[in-house]
């Protein structure tokens, strides 16, 4: 007869299974097919057979992204649309680069809870709790510090080096999604309006208007 804590441990085991994010896969692998025609949660396997060693392979992560924009970083994400390996997997990689003084904007991932790693140079990172408190938790990282965002909050880096940074970040998702919170906010296509975004940020409309037109 199977003990009691048998019986709570097996119900654990299982729910835990329900609540991970991206469903678990149920063969050994599934090739993202991009051209099948056909719509799943997720993308279509590509035949087993026809299956090569590049599609578990994704190069470049070496290279630099161009930080020359509005906030001085930029990420190169590996996920299911540039591995196809990927796919089922619930796992992706990302690239950032930060020019001095860069920042990777306040964002969150729908869908991933991310652990970050600095490679090169000083980060100033942090993510906020649901409200109602909404405590922002900070802290410096310094090379080799690895830091975790957990999955939907809103997070941010800021490089405050005397030079370039870089940070290498794995994502429990194999599409985790970015929402990036000024450009959904005020660059939304059509725009939300903007009483609604005076009264919610509690500025004047000429205030919402201005930031607006920047995004
Ligand atoms: C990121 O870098 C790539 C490669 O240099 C570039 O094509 C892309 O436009 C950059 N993205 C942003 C947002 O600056
Ligand atoms: C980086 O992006 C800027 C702005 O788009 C562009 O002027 C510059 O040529 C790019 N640099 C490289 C190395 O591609």
């Amino acid at each position: 007869m199977m003990s009691r804590s048998l019986i709570f441990f097996l119900l654990l085991a299982t729910c835990s299974i329900a609540f991970a994010s991206d469903p678990s896969p149920l063969q050994d692998f599934c090739v993202a097919d991009s051209k099948s025609p056909v719509f799943v949660n997720g993308v279509v396997c590509k035949d087993a057979k026809l299956v090569v060693a590049d599609d578990f392979l994704y190069r470049g992560l070496n290279i630099m992204g161009n930080t020359s924009n509005d906030v001085g970083s930029n990420v190169t994400a590996v996920t299911v649309a540039e591995l196809p390996g990927l796919n089922t997997l619930g796992i992706s990689l990302v690239r950032i680069d930060y020019a001095q003084g860069g920042i990777n904007a306040p964002h969150t991932h729908p869908r991933a809870t991310e652990i970050l790693t600095v490679i090169e140079g000083s980060l100033l990172v942090g993510f906020v709790t649901s409200n109602p408190e909404n405590r922002l938790i900070t802290k410096v990282l310094e090379k080799g510090d690895v830091f975790v965002f957990p999955q939907g909050l809103i997070h941010f880096q800021k490089n405050i080096g005397y030079g370039y940074a870089l940070a290498i970040a794995g994502l429990s998702s194999q599409n985790p999604g970015v929402i990036t919170i000024a450009n959904a906010v005020f660059g939304s296509d059509p725009d939300i309006a903007e009483d609604v975004l005076a009264k919610a940020f509690q500025v004047d409309v000429k205030v919402v208007e201005q930031i607006q037109s920047k995004f």
